[in-house]
């Protein structure tokens, strides 16, 4: 898997007509949701099994993502708490510009999880896993 000082990539995804705002720039929920799914995919690195996202930290919208860009979330874990894991997601756009394909850092966001047992409760990080 590719991998940056960002971490691995995560997910890769074209930004369609659909993921629109009202202004014709893709929908800030939108990228969103990616970094959520790249967030919850990153938590894998110590296996930590099903996880649900307790808060968003920060995050930025640097730039616009435009239609037809190529939407590639990278992410890595930057803590391991008791029960919580907290990541690092960067974005980046890809895109065709001049005939040559640029990349543009659209987003930056720290998201943190919480290890959850079958009944959604809270329980402790398997900490036996480096990440
Ligand atoms: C996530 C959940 C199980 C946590 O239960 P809780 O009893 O409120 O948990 P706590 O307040 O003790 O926090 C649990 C961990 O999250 C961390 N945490 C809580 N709020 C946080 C925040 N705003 N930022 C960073 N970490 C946070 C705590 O520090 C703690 O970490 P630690 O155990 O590693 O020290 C519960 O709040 C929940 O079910 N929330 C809904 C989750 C959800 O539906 N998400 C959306 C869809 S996935």
């Amino acid at each position: 898997m590719m991998e940056n000082r960002h971490g691995k990539l995560r997910t890769r995804v074209l930004a369609m007509p659909k993921d629109t705002n009202a202004k014709g720039n893709i929908f800030g929920g939108w990228i969103m949701s990616q970094i959520d799914i790249a967030g919850a995919l990153t938590t894998n690195d110590i296996d930590a099994g099903n996880v649900v996202t307790v808060a968003v930290n920060s995050l930025k919208f640097k730039k616009a993502v435009e239609v037809g860009d190529a939407l590639s979330c990278y992410g890595k874990i930057i803590n391991v708490g008791n029960t919580s894991i907290q990541t690092q997601i960067e974005v980046f756009a890809e895109r065709v510009v001049d005939h040559k394909e640029i990349s543009v850092h659209v987003t930056s966001a720290v998201i943190t999880y919480v290890c959850v047992d079958k009944n959604g409760n809270k329980r402790a990080v398997n900490k036996d896993n480096d990440y």
